[in-house]
């Protein structure tokens, strides 16, 4: 495992501290949050650029990884996987060709984080393959529009009957997209409904944007879901509130962002200092 991974303080503040060299100015850093109460395997699709591909995160546990500032692509959760020591194995949602290390993107249903980096970053967390699990996008350190992008609301308690995906044991372990299920070229939004003047939500992208209004529902579903930002590095939290506050430690400063747009810079000194007392607070 490449990443550097650390317990986390509980609560809703997360401070997730990071002790990389000096990044440089052509690189994004990503972190990765485990804030669910099961063990979730993240997948990153390989592309150039980007220091990650698949790993397993425990719960409270955080991944830091390194992007080309031009790269694109995307990141999942995996849930339920079974993976022997070779890396080989499966997973109940998410899982991308029976691989630990993800070369191609997961299989629907899974919620997915895209980014598209560049001047400025554009990034969205899409339904448009169904949803597995809650995710949050948190900018930090950005220029410009900056906010969070994603969905803190779980679709797999709220999933239309007909959509839901049920584990052997009968419980909802994710909910499909109304395209995987019916095919037509309406929830689709392919053949006649392939432009957006034709392709409109629908009754279910609607269920879907209720639960989470700042996803993407359906393919022309951009106003509302897609944001931009200028020179950040993200924080990628599952489960996670979308008006939580994180943080994140690198080039000897503390960065924190949230949805009220609350970004700082606190000298390392004081990281060690709040390192030090929440490892107290957890002693206790
Ligand atoms: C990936 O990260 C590891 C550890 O942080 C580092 O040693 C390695 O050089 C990185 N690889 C790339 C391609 O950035
Ligand atoms: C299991 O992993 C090994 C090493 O990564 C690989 O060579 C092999 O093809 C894999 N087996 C299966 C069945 O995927
Ligand atoms: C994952 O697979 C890619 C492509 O085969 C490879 O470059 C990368 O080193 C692998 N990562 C790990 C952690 O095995
Ligand atoms: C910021 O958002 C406003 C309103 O949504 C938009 O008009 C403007 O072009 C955006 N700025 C950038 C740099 O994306
Ligand atoms: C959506 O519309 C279809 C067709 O009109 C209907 O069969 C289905 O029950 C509706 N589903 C929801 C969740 O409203
Ligand atoms: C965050 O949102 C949750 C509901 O999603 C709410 O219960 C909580 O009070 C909010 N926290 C803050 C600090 O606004």
């Amino acid at each position: 495992m490449t990443a550097q991974q650390f317990r986390l303080f509980g609560g809703m503040f997360i401070l997730v501290v990071i002790a990389t060299g000096v990044a440089s100015q052509n690189t994004r850093s990503f972190t990765i949050v485990n804030n669910c109460k099961e063990t979730i395997w993240p997948g990153i699709t390989h592309g150039d650029g980007f220091n990650g591909s698949g790993f397993a995160l425990k719960p409270g546990q955080t991944a830091v990884y390194t992007a080309s500032s031009n790269w694109n692509g995307r990141i999942w959760g995996r849930t339920g996987c079974n993976f022997d020591k070779d890396g080989n194995g499966t997973c109940q949602t998410g899982g991308c060709s029976k691989s630990l290390n993800c070369t191609v993107p997961g299989s629907p249903p899974a919620t997915i984080a895209d980014f598209t980096l560049g001047s400025p970053d554009y990034y969205d967390v899409s339904l448009v393959d169904g949803f597995n699990l809650p995710i949050v996008i948190t900018p930090l350190k950005g220029k410009e529009n900056c906010s969070n992008a994603g969905c803190d609301g779980d679709l797999r308690k709220n999933c239309p009957q007909e959509l839901a995906l049920k584990s052997s044991g009968g419980d909802v372990i994710a909910c499909r997209s109304a395209c995987e299920v019916f095919s037509t070229d309406e929830y689709c939004c392919r053949g006649t409904y392939a432009i957006p003047e034709t392709c409109h939500a629908t009754n279910y992208s609607r269920a879907f944007k209720s639960v989470c209004p700042v996803a993407y529902s359906y393919a022309y579903d951009d106003p509302t879901s897609v944001k931009t930002c200028s020179g950040a590095d993200y924080v990628v939290s599952f489960c996670a509130s979308r008006n939580g506050t994180v943080c994140s430690f690198h080039d000897s400063s503390l960065a924190c962002g949230g949805s009220t747009g609350f970004r700082t810079a606190i000298p390392g000194w004081l990281v060690i200092l709040i390192i030090s007392l929440s490892l107290v607070l957890r002693t206790k």
